[in-house]
């Protein structure tokens, strides 16, 4: 089956950018988040990301009017059933990535490919919440999703072989790079770079060095482009907790662990630059 339209359910941070890219990649595109309000939010963002574009003369005005034509905007779940492939980008929630699949399953023609854009949690599982688990699938970006060239392919354990080459082309031809992976908590990326960013955290924790220190450490010792800290804030410290507690509970290894720190910030709703304050302020 050749992909054509493309679903993204869940327009936060990552599914803007892949709402963004799909339609850039002459995909038609349904975007859907669970209100009106939000759906406006991710619109203005895609059309500030392409304005941008437009500003740096990478592409004319022409073209970003094509790509926006090519997104269309709904709420409704019911609205999906005739897209070739389904990524959803919703929180990072097992319970909720769940139902969402189950229900998408009776939505979705019976040749459509499910994927989901978790950053841990099992694409067995979610494949196991549909009676199509064989084309269900893990298709992992990373933020920002118009510029990191990198796509983590995550086969279930039931994804037969036509499926893994389908969201394979298709990353491909949104511009990425594929690396394929086995169904494990974390996949590749954040399996390495989460006990990194924790390790800053506990750093912090411990007052080894204060937040713009290990950063600028971090930087210039490492040659990163931002520092752990700053990464953290960026990526949102809702979903590393999240990621965090997966490892922990599917390894049983104390190493990942997450900082206390981490916790609390998410407990006093400190997510990190979407919500204007984490490691640092954005209020200011
Ligand atoms: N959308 C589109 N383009 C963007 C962008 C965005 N949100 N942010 C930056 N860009 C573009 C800029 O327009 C610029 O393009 P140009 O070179 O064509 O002019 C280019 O990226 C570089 O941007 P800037 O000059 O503004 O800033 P920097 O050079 O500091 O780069 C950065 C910004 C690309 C975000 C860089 O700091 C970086 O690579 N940071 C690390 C990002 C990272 O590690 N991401 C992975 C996180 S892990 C993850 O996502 C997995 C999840 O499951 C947790």
């Amino acid at each position: 089956m050749a992909i054509q339209k493309i679903g993204v359910l869940g327009i936060g941070q990552m599914g803007v950018g892949i709402v963004q890219i799909a339609a850039q990649a002459g995909f038609d595109v349904l975007a859907s988040d669970i209100s009106e309000e939000k759906n406006q939010k991710a619109k203005a963002k895609i059309e500030k990301s392409l304005g941008r574009l437009v500003e740096k003369e990478k592409i004319s005005a022409s073209d970003r009017d094509n790509v926006l034509a090519k997104i269309k905007w709904t709420t409704a779940n019911k609205d999906f059933a005739d897209q070739d492939l389904i990524i959803e980008a919703i929180t990072e929630n097992v319970e909720a990535k769940v139902k969402l699949f189950g229900e998408l399953d009776k939505i979705a023609k019976s040749d459509a490919i499910l994927a989901t854009n978790t950053s841990s949690i099992s694409v067995t599982r979610l494949a196991a919440a549909t009676g199509r688990p064989e084309k269900v699938i893990g298709m992992h970006f990373f933020n920002p999703v118009p510029v990191m060239k990198l796509l983590e392919v995550i086969r279930a354990v039931q994804t037969d072989d036509a499926t893994f080459k389908i969201a394979t082309e298709t990353g491909e031809k949104l511009g990425k790079q594929v690396v394929s992976v086995k169904d494990s908590a974390a996949f590749i990326v954040n399996r390495t770079l989460l006990p990194f960013l924790n390790e800053a955290m506990f750093t912090l924790y411990e007052g080894i060095g204060s937040a713009e220190d290990i950063d600028k450490a971090c930087k210039l010792g490492l040659n990163h482009p931002m520092g752990p800290l700053e990464l953290a804030d960026f990526v949102g410290l809702d979903t590393l907790l999240a990621v965090l507690d997966v490892m922990y509970k599917e390894f049983g290894d104390t190493k990942y662990r997450a900082c206390p720190l981490l916790r609390k910030y998410v407990e006093a709703g400190w997510y990190g630059r979407k919500t204007g304050r984490g490691f640092y302020n954005y209020q200011a």
